[in-house]
């Protein structure tokens, strides 16, 4: 079976071809702190080829969220190192996946900061949750191209401290709407400097951040997430595959590790500009290792692999809930169900008592 066969990526032979979806699960400290149960949590997966961390905030800006993680201070870095050592031990291989979450935040969970974004659009449609409960959006505040240079270099630096901290790498969260994804789209970016009003300028901040990333950590280390067809936060793109078609051969020209390709279900009807197999459509311009990644199952997940254009698989919901998921796919033994109910925040529950099989 492909997925049980190990695969080359960066520059790890990785046990099987099965990846953990980064997966934001708010439960840091409110210094976002990571602690023990994150450990064991992690440390229960280290049978996945690849884990990719929850989303991590790259800056005290960059939090959108509450008790969600960071990696710019040094007792975040501590506590990060606590957990790659411990998933090294288990013999598996983890990536830091950085997050900016822009426009998606809220300033009750911002120390009172509005969010910034690329361009003064508010999310419309949705809310979102804070301490205080559900909050319409605020309209963010545009960035300038100075701020715009400080936010690169915020992703670098915490590229570098990922790195100090014992990550394998590093992958870019430019999926979901979050502020990469902003950039790319003309939803959320109407700027008319050198970051909008065309393909290549939106493109841009990912490659500039993409760029300083791979200098600044080396080959094969970096890697980024793209959902080129959701249209969660808002997200929508008028000429998608002329877009990050133009994306990824920008990206097959820097050492990266792996594409991730989110294969998001969408509106046909409403969206009919969109590509509806974006691994397909993506992946296969694509020099660099492809991982797909939504709604895969044993049989789903195989038959991609077999088709030859994904190299990896990543699961989330079937790793949250199944800790030795490559073992149960091995036997093809029973799935746990997801407990939908402690997914976001909380404690142990539902983070760090899913059984193994035969407990
Ligand atoms: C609880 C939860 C948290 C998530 N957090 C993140 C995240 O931090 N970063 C990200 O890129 N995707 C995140 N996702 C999306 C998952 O990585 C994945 O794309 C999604 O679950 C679809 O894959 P699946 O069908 O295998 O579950 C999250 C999903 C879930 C269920």
């Amino acid at each position: 079976m492909k997925l049980l066969e190990s695969v080359k990526i960066g520059n790890r032979s990785l046990q099987n071809s099965m990846a953990m979806a980064p997966m934001t699960r708010s439960r840091a400290n409110k210094d976002g702190v990571v602690g023990a149960s994150t450990v064991l949590y992690y440390t229960q997966r280290a049978s996945a080829g690849l884990i990719i961390s929850e989303a991590i905030n790259i800056s005290e800006q960059a939090i959108g969220s509450p008790f969600t993680p960071g990696i710019h201070t040094q007792a975040q870095i501590d506590a990060w190192k606590v957990v790659t050592q411990s998933v090294h031990d288990g013999g598996g291989t983890i990536y830091a996946q950085l997050w900016h979450t822009g426009r998606v935040g809220h300033s009750l969970v911002k120390n009172g900061q509005l969010p910034v974004a690329p361009s003064a659009l508010a999310i419309e449609g949705q809310q979102h949750f804070t301490m205080e409960g559900m909050k319409d959006y605020e309209t963010p505040i545009p960035l300038n191209i100075a701020e715009i240079e400080q936010i690169i270099q915020d992703y670098k630096q915490a590229a570098i401290n990922a790195m100090d901290a014992g990550f394998d790498g590093v992958e870019l969260h430019a999926a979901f709407g979050y502020l990469p994804d902003q950039f790319l789209a003309e939803s959320s970016n109407q700027r008319t400097d050198q970051y909008g009003g065309s393909p290549e300028n939106r493109n841009r901040f990912v490659l500039d951040i993409m760029q300083e990333v791979v200098t600044a950590i080396g080959e094969n280390k970096a890697a980024i997430r793209l959902s080129p067809t959701s249209t969660y936060n808002n997200i929508s793109h008028q000429h998608p595959v002329a877009q990050f078609s133009m994306l990824m051969e920008h990206l097959n020209q820097l050492p990266l590790a792996y594409v991730h390709i989110m294969k998001v279900p969408f509106p046909v009807e409403k969206f009919p500009q969109y590509p509806t197999d974006a691994v397909e459509t993506f992946g296969r311009l694509s020099v660099h290792p492809v991982m797909a990644n939504c709604g895969y199952d044993r049989e789903k997940g195989e038959a991609e692999l077999q088709k030859g254009i994904a190299k990896i698989i990543s699961y989330g919901t079937l790793f949250l809930a199944n800790p030795d998921l490559p073992k149960r796919f091995e036997l093809n033994g029973a799935l746990n169900q997801p407990d939908r109910a402690t997914m976001y925040g909380g404690k142990d529950q539902g983070y760090i008592d899913y059984p193994f099989l035969n407990n």
